[in-house]
């Protein structure tokens, strides 16, 4: 059957995977429709009507986008985080939901060590920073890219530490990391790095009580989701403590505030990328892109619903 596939990317792939995207469609004789850099819903809202799947990154599929689309069967996040999905909205209208878990996990995690080493050298300003060797980093949420991250911590000497209350201790302790009983135990060490999904749990979890906690030349790392973390109470730890960092490439809303707090130590104290960058490289784009494609041909000639996900 004749299949019509949208690869809806508000933030464009590299055009290197978008072409093997397209290589992968053809050979199953998939029409693929482009919808890159687009810059409204409405947009979005058009192009969803006649297409049997999509494959998106952070862009928004809720109730709006699912009721103009009246042959979607399946709806594929090129990526881990699927806050972005309405999967109830989904769910209710027989649409299947599913993510490429892993795939972007690298990228995140060389992200991770890029915003680390230029916090850690003082962006590169001619002043005396510090090495990464021997010092710990704790990890909220021990899946895919917080592993990925560790493996490159264990590389620079770092001593590794994790809470995830879905993985058994022993387990976290054979992937390299020291289990700690409590989200609070992470922030007794210098870096946090998170790598837990956004929902009602964890959305503003990340507040000044936690950060207090931290030792000096405490260093919170979010590649997570920006609404982890608590905006209004982050500034106020900036501006209490002038040896905290904030490394942050998943959006910040008060930036121009934050930035105004740390002044010309801005890419030391608080780093924030022009949009979220884990997961833009063309590897990751590749990964992802390509696992999206074959989980929608696997989908509608095999039926397979593996990384299908629930509401
Ligand atoms: C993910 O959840 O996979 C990352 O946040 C990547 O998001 P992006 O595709 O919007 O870059």
């Amino acid at each position: 059957k004749a299949r019509t596939v949208l690869l809806a990317t508000e933030k464009a792939f590299a055009a290197d995977a978008v072409a093997k995207i397209q290589a992968a469609f053809d050979e199953s004789k998939y029409t693929m429709k482009k919808l890159e850099n687009y810059k409204s819903k409405d947009e979005l809202l058009a192009a969803v009507a006649d297409v049997d799947a999509m494959i998106i990154r952070s862009d928004i599929v809720d109730a709006a986008v699912l009721e103009k689309a009246a042959k979607l069967k399946i709806v594929v996040r090129a990526g881990a985080g699927y806050d972005n999905i309405d999967l109830k909205a989904c769910e209710a209208k027989s649409i299947t939901a599913m993510n490429t878990p892993g795939q972007n996990a690298n990228a995140v995690a060389e992200l991770v060590f890029g915003m680390m080493l230029t916090s850690a050298r003082n962006n590169y300003d001619g002043t005396s920073g510090f090495e990464l060797v021997g010092r710990s980093i704790a990890f909220y949420g021990y899946g895919a890219v917080a592993r990925a991250v560790g493996k490159l911590a264990a590389g620079f000497g770092m001593v590794l530490y994790a809470y995830d209350p879905y993985i058994p201790k022993d387990a976290i302790k054979k992937m390299g990391a020291e289990p700690v009983d409590t989200v609070a135990d992470l922030f007794k060490h210098q870096y946090v790095s998170l790598h837990v999904p956004l929902t009602p749990e964890t959305k503003e979890s990340i507040n000044k009580e936690l950060l207090l906690k931290m030792p000096k030349g405490g260093t919170l790392i979010n590649t997570a989701r920006m609404e982890v973390v608590h905006e209004a109470q982050m500034l106020e730890v900036l501006k209490e403590r002038p040896d905290f960092c904030y490394l942050c490439d998943v959006g910040f809303k008060a930036q121009e505030e934050a930035k105004a707090i740390v002044g010309d130590k801005y890419m030391k104290r608080v780093i924030f990328t022009k949009k979220k960058m884990g997961a833009q490289t063309v590897e990751a784009n590749n990964n992802a892109g390509i696992a999206a494609a074959n989980q929608i041909v696997g989908f509608f000639e095999k039926g397979e619903t593996k990384f299908s996900l629930k509401a």
